[in-house]
């Protein structure tokens, strides 16, 4: 029997598939979102962060994938049933990267895992896709035949044993070094030349840590194939002289200063700067060394218009956990990538985790920036639930930790702005603040708040 529906069966009908129109509206935008996807999941054994690319390409985010479940699949095996946790706690960190260059997608991955014991274990990953033959490729693909290869090979192996400050085994470098498509698996083409990347023990010690060297296009023009032959260009120098602003209007407010980490995202904190002009607010980044190379102009931009720019080191590793020489490379390489981007060495540092021994502290010789208000944005992803956090806790001189990679965060932080404006409060950097309250800034201090 057909039942015709009333007014009221119309309308449920109605809103019921209004709903469901909206809802797969917002299911289409989930799956096609472009933001990268920072897991990070944090327990009472351990911590676990992965960064997700974005990449327009089934086939390259497939192997992307493998790579990462296989990888996590393997740490979490090890420390799910761990129950009583020796100090430190199990840590997992794993960082994608994505270059395009001259038709060829450059993916680097490299996992970081501590399950105990003394030392982190380190896994190179590295995936070449050509974008005109829509194929996976190897390094042998640039080359012009073999022979080519086993000539640039001698090259490399030269450079490399030229290396400054380095005394390496002749022999280890050899095997290191030799024309197969095993030694060279981690390379990239830049405007520099033909960049490659040997993990710790490949052609030297593991205290040695990874070594990498960059060979101009005019030592192997012969050797490449035509397309990807170049001119190597100098890295150019930059010279970006921020905005300063008046400091004596906010001679007699409440500052707070809003630190924003483990950016830059290009959507995210573009947003945010977008937004800070409103609020009269600049504001702190600490940035990871990884992420700089492929966000150069987001965070040229951040720094031009007067905010500060920090390191939050290269790969977040805890930094306890580190030799002396590893803890250096985490540092020097973030350091480097920044000057590369805005022309500037940092002198903020942020370690993960705010983790930094005083024997850390006195390698490092930053000024170190921790925190004291802190809304755990990352774990609720709640625009509203950071603001009112933020807001609740908010005082003349803190210092607020909050992650740019998050929208929510982002637009939470900015709400905040927005109330305690109102409530009196200016938006200062670290540096401004460290100005207006008369403190010079040390590299012993963690400096948690400045009252
Ligand atoms: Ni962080």
């Amino acid at each position: 029997m057909k039942r015709r529906l009333n007014k009221k069966g119309k309308a449920l009908v109605l809103s019921l598939s209004l709903v469901i129109l909206i809802s797969s509206i917002f299911i289409v935008k989930g799956l096609t979102k472009k933001e990268e996807d920072h897991i990070l999941e944090s327990t009472d054994t351990y911590d676990l962060k992965i960064d997700y690319p974005n990449i327009d390409n089934k086939k390259i985010m497939n192997k992307i994938n493998e790579y990462i479940d296989y990888q996590k699949e393997n740490f979490l095996n090890v420390v799910k049933d761990t129950k009583d946790l020796e100090q430190p706690k199990y840590d997992f960190n794993l960082s994608v990267t994505e270059n395009n260059y001259n038709n060829v997608t450059y993916i680097y991955m490299l996992t970081f895992s501590y399950t105990g014991g003394a030392h982190y274990t380190r896994d190179d990953a590295s995936i070449y896709y050509d974008n005109k033959s829509n194929e996976f490729i190897d390094i042998t693909h640039f080359f012009k035949d073999e022979e080519s290869f086993k000539k640039i090979s001698s090259i490399v192996y030269y450079y490399v044993l030229d290396l400054k400050d380095k005394n390496f085994d002749e022999l280890w470098v050899k095997q290191g070094t030799e024309a197969t498509i095993d030694n060279y698996k981690h390379f990239k083409f830049t405007d520099e030349g033909l960049k490659i990347l040997f993990p710790p023990y490949q052609v030297a010690s593991w205290a040695d840590g990874e070594i990498s060297i960059v060979i101009p296009y005019e030592e192997i023009n012969d050797l490449l194939k035509e397309e990807y032959r170049g001119t190597s260009k100098e890295t150019e120098v930059i010279n970006i002289v921020p905005e300063t602003r008046d400091l004596s209007k906010f001679q007699n407010k409440k500052l707070i200063a809003f630190t924003f980490d483990d950016g830059p995202s290009e959507s995210n904190t573009n947003y945010l700067l977008d937004n800070l002009d409103k609020y009269d607010a600049k504001v702190t980044f600490f940035v990871l060394g990884s992420r700089v190379e492929n966000n150069k102009e987001t965070i040229r931009r951040a720094y031009l218009e007067g905010n500060d720019i920090g390191s939050h080191t290269y790969n977040h590793r805890n930094l306890n956990l580190l030799s002396d020489s590893a803890l250096m490379e985490e540092l020097k390489k973030a350091n480097d990538a920044i000057k590369d981007a805005i022309g500037k060495t940092p002198t903020l540092l942020r370690p993960p985790y705010g983790n930094l021994t005083d024997h850390g502290k006195e390698l490092a010789n930053m000024n170190i920036v921790l925190w004291n208000v802190d809304p755990l944005d990352w774990k609720y992803k709640d625009k509203n639930r950071v603001a009112n956090e933020i807001i609740e806790h908010a005082h003349d001189g803190a210092i607020v930790l909050v992650h740019d990679i998050y929208k929510s965060s982002v637009e939470g932080a900015l709400l905040a702005m927005e109330e305690l404006q109102q409530q009196g409060y200016a938006f200062v950097t670290i540096t401004e603040m460290a100005k207006l309250r008369g403190i010079t800034l040390d590299t012993e201090t963690s400096y948690f708040s400045m009252k």
